[in-house]
């Protein structure tokens, strides 16, 4: 994240897309350095969190008005509804006396949908539920036990607002790249594998849609979690390729910058070859924070390979595209994590 946040100011970019915005980390820290942020993501759960911490001109909010209906939410009494039967009864994500409270809580907001404060009270529903929740982190199960901080009492906090304007966008990549811009920097971080962020966060997508939805298995998803509807094609690894392909070729941008890893479906050259219709493309490659180009079984800038496959670990891959002076004053500071294409 620092590494992406300080490439962008090195960018010196003003207007961003960020064609994956999931939890909206990096479009948030685009916004702090004063970017006029587009956040694109195919969830619900997602447009949410973009419209609270991307679309959201905190100086255009009334502050006194959101303290107040975060001290009212906070202090509303439990009602057991489907989020307490499905999610704290039926499965145990959440203890109950919690659970009647978020059903409480999203039963007040909906209907508020035209409010500006809807998302922005959304999210911090989401954000409460997260915090006392008894997961490792995905919604794909439960633990066993309960764990310690879903004893906790849920509690609505204020979201992090940023200055300034932005935009919130649900829908396909592939299909709005060419839609939307002009842009300085596009950001593009798409899913690696098969498994859907809408199952990983089904949860999150139930209390946006507050539909009731039907569910299936033990860990009680969205029966649309295994819907060709809620399917992108980055969640298929024939389909993947192409799709990124596209969206490299149409985002209409000066500069890309490409996340990926190498445990993936595409491997470094291919990342080369998608964004070489850009113009210059620069590869970065971290290991755990560490630079590592100079010690793992890669090609470093002279076509050397260096270091032995046997002590290969997850590299995370950073690719930067575009004119290449603008490029090569982006990842100047970072010449140890340069990496090429295979010689
Ligand atoms: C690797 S995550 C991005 C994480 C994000 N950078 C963050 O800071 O949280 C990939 C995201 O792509 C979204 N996604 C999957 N398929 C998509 C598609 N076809 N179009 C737009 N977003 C998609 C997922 O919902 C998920 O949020």
């Amino acid at each position: 994240m620092p590494l992406l946040s300080d490439l962008f100011a090195r960018s010196g970019a003003s207007t961003a897309i960020d064609m994956f915005s999931g939890t909206t980390r990096v479009a948030r820290a685009f916004k702090e350095h004063g970017a006029d942020v587009t956040a694109v993501d195919i969830t619900r759960y997602g447009e949410v969190l973009a419209r609270c911490y991307v679309a959201t001109d905190s100086n255009l909010v009334d502050l006194d008005r959101l303290a107040s209906e975060l001290d009212r939410l906070n202090t509303l009494s439990g009602h057991a509804g489907y989020f307490t039967k499905t999610f704290c009864l039926d499965a145990r994500y959440v203890q109950p006396f919690n659970g009647e409270r978020v059903d409480a809580i999203r039963n007040d907001l909906e209907g508020r949908q035209d409010d500006p404060l809807f998302s922005v009270l959304l999210t911090s529903l989401i954000e409460a539920t997260d915090r006392v929740d008894s997961t490792t982190g995905v919604q794909m199960a439960y633990l066993k036990n309960w764990a310690p901080r879903s004893h906790n009492p849920l509690e609505l906090r204020l979201p992090n607002l940023l200055p300034g304007p932005g935009r919130a966008v649900r829908g396909n990549a592939v299909d709005l790249a060419p839609e939307l811009g002009p842009f300085d920097l596009a950001y593009l971080d798409p899913p690696y594998n098969q498994h859907r962020y809408i199952a990983n966060y089904h949860i999150w997508e139930t209390l946006v849609a507050w539909d009731d939805p039907d569910h299936y298995g033990i860990a009680n998803k969205r029966v649309e979690c295994r819907e060709p509807c809620s399917s992108s094609p980055f969640n298929h690894k024939p389909l993947m390729p192409d799709a990124l392909r596209s969206v490299i070729a149409a985002v209409n941008a000066r500069l890309v910058v490409l996340s990926y890893n190498d445990e993936s479906w595409l491997g470094l050259d291919e990342l080369f070859e998608a964004c070489a219709g850009r113009g210059h493309v620069a590869a970065l490659a971290f290991e755990s924070g560490r630079y590592v180009g100079a010690t793992i079984g890669i090609h470093n800038r002279e076509g050397h390979k260096v270091g032995t496959p046997g002590h290969r670990k997850n590299l995370e891959y950073v690719l930067v595209a575009g004119p290449e002076d603008m490029v090569e004053h982006m990842v100047e500071p970072y010449g140890k994590a340069r990496v090429d294409r295979a010689a």
